[in-house]
């Protein structure tokens, strides 16, 4: 069985990471002071005590008000460069990071401030640590397709520092097809596009076959109830679509953390990846998932490798530089 040395020796790539959701305690505490903000919480316990929840919305409602001690693009940059020390620990060589702009500039941080911070971290993340980092612009699902469409177009001018486009927040009742259009208009502006189809959602089938038959996208995030469809799990081989999972972060907003499902769909020839998700919430970085999967349904070393090696195939990296690590 593959030991935690083996899984952080192991070169991989990390494809569903929320910057915002690597915020540890101690982090935002120290923003908070530097920023003058009263978040009503003064130890790293007491910070760690608000971290709690049992669904995505309820992960969610803890994780857009953590968010107000981020003010300046050095608050972002400090956050970025944190994670890409801690991913640069677990064996990570290159990573997709998403971020929300939607979620600052709706309380009054322009969207400039984030990704110049942000970026900062990944044009210096090559020399500081040794990663290879880029930036996926989400688009928040809970609001309007004409709020993702203006934050879109915010992009243009940053559009040399962004890879892609992706969808995340509140699935239900947001789904892709409310995003068709703006996503149409990313694909025309050059961005690669990947979507969030949380795992605890009733319908999430159907919002699977939408990014596959529809709307299409280049990857999708966590994705794992396509088993219930075994004709769009062959969709899944056919194109070698990439599906970002995250076992800790399942087994928070769901009964379990989806070993079965996702082990039977990496044993299938699906090219599944294994990611942390929103670490600093549900407690785990990359290795932590790899090792925990790998615990739970028993994957021997032979499979961890396969895992590492679809990370890089599922990446956006150029042909030439992904074959350097297959
Ligand atoms: N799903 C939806 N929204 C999110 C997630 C997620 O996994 N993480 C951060 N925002
Ligand atoms: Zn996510």
């Amino acid at each position: 069985t593959p030991t935690r040395e083996f899984i952080t020796g192991l070169p991989k790539a990390e494809l569903h990471l929320h910057l915002e959701g690597t915020l540890e305690p101690d982090l935002k505490l120290r923003l908070a002071d530097r920023n003058g903000i009263d978040i009503g919480q003064s130890t790293v316990e007491d910070v760690r005590a608000t971290y709690a929840f049992d669904s995505l919305a309820s992960f969610l409602a803890v994780y857009y008000p953590a968010m107000e001690v981020l003010q300046t693009a050095d608050d972002f940059y400090e956050l970025a460069d944190a994670y890409l020390a801690r991913a640069a620990a677990d064996g990570v060589k290159h990573v997709e990071m998403f971020f929300d702009p939607q979620a600052h500039t709706s309380r009054g941080v322009p969207f400039e401030t984030v990704v110049t911070g942000y970026h900062r971290a990944a044009a210096e993340a090559p020399e500081r640590h040794g990663v290879d980092a880029h930036l996926i612009l989400c688009f928040l699902r809970d609001m309007s397709a004409e709020s993702a469409a203006e934050t879109l177009e915010a992009s243009v001018p940053f559009r040399d520092r962004i890879l892609g486009v992706g969808l995340d927040s509140d699935e239900r009742g947001n789904p892709p097809e409310k995003f068709a259009t703006v996503f149409a208009r990313a694909r025309d502006l050059g961005y690669r596009l990947t979507m969030h189809c949380d795992i605890d959602q009733a319908g999430s089938i159907d919002n699977i076959r939408t990014v596959l038959e529809q709307v299409v996208v280049d990857r999708v995030d966590h994705g794992t109830n396509v088993v219930e469809d075994p004709a769009l799990v062959e969709v899944l081989l056919e194109r070698g679509l990439g599906l970002t999972c995250c076992p800790i972060s399942n087994s928070f907003v769901s009964d379990d953390m989806k070993a079965t499902e996702i082990v039977g769909l990496l044993r299938s020839g699906v090219r599944v990846t294994v990611n942390s998700d929103d670490p600093a919430y549900f407690g785990g970085y990359v290795a932590d998932n790899y090792l925990a999967l790998a615990e739970a349904a028993g994957l021997t070393c032979e499979e961890v490798v396969r895992l590492a090696r679809n990370s890089f195939a599922a990446s956006w990296l150029g042909v030439a530089q992904r074959d350097a690590y297959l």
